[in-house]
């Protein structure tokens, strides 16, 4: 705690604070709005991002709790007390086509930090849920708005469950899920009760800002995607790809190609590259 009062400098006003992690000389997480209660950090940093107010590249929204958290596919994520529940507002220098591989980034940059700070062995989970012993312990949501070249901005919403109520969670999960994943917790699984959610937001704030330097150089997309095959939990699996909750069709994950697609050898021996989707994971004789 006096660690975190050391770099923590907290200025007030009526809705949020502005928090100061000591990120002034980086670029991502130099402006850190700190909410008690909002609906949706995704929500109100996409409507940021579309104004001229407080959308500086690299500017952070974080809340303690969310009323109506935002997942992937449009699902509830549960919000309450004890999670990291934070937006990233992005203006990238790169060309559309690379626009995929913020997704990329972010995953490893979540997967290491959590690694980095709790000794904790996660992986990834196509294309970017981080799961520990086959339950889901952080999620990723990724809105682009990049047809309009004025405006070009990605909103990366990440939620990573620190210290939550499991069983609170796992109810709203399977009221809203068509594929319902199990959840955890870092604490559920390493039993400890002194992860720092800001620690973890600065740790994981200085990760997405080194991928997304290395992202600027070229040559560097390959190791980008070389180190996110290290943590895939789903590269060289059998898998069931789904579009809007219907199966559409199976096979075995043979690679992932440079933007993060997923290169499937199908049940019937063509090639697929499935560049989004909801898959689950089989064991390999399980069709
Ligand atoms: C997923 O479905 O796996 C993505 C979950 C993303 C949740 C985060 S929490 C912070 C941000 N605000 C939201 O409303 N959603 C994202």
């Amino acid at each position: 705690m006096l660690y975190l009062l050391c770099f923590l400098y907290i200025h007030m006003d009526q809705t949020h604070n502005n928090i100061d992690l000591g990120l002034q000389d980086l670029v991502i997480g130099k402006r850190i709005y700190h909410y008690k209660k909002i609906k949706s950090t995704q929500q109100l940093a996409i409507s940021f991002a579309e104004t001229n107010i407080n959308n500086e590249h690299g500017t952070v929204i974080v809340a303690d709790e969310q009323d109506e958290g935002i997942g992937r596919g449009k699902k509830k994520w549960a919000s309450p007390i004890g999670g990291l529940w934070m937006s990233l507002i992005i203006k990238p220098r790169i060309e559309f086509a690379k626009v995929n591989i913020i997704s990329v980034i972010s995953a490893i940059s979540v997967c290491e930090a959590i690694n980095d700070i709790s000794q904790l062995k996660t992986s990834i989970k196509w294309p970017n849920d981080i799961l520990i012993n086959e339950k889901k312990l952080a999620g990723i949501l990724i809105d682009t708005n990049t047809n309009n070249s004025k405006n070009d901005y990605i909103v990366v919403g990440i939620g990573i469950n620190i210290d939550v109520d499991i069983p609170k969670i796992n109810l709203s999960i399977a009221s809203n899920n068509i594929l319902p994943t199990k959840v955890t917790s870092i604490h559920n699984e390493i039993k400890v009760t002194n992860i720092d959610r800001f620690i973890l937001m600065k740790h994981l704030l200085g990760k997405i800002e080194f991928y997304l330097s290395l992202l600027e150089h070229d040559k560097y997309d390959t190791k980008i995607i070389e180190i996110y095959k290290k943590l895939s939990n789903t590269l060289g699996k059998r898998i069931i790809v789904y579009h809007e909750g219907l199966k559409k069709y199976s096979g075995i994950v043979k690679d992932i190609d440079n933007s993060g697609g997923l290169i499937l050898e199908r049940d019937d021996k063509l090639l697929e590259i499935i560049y989004s989707g909801e898959i689950t994971i089989r064991e390999q004789n399980d069709r």
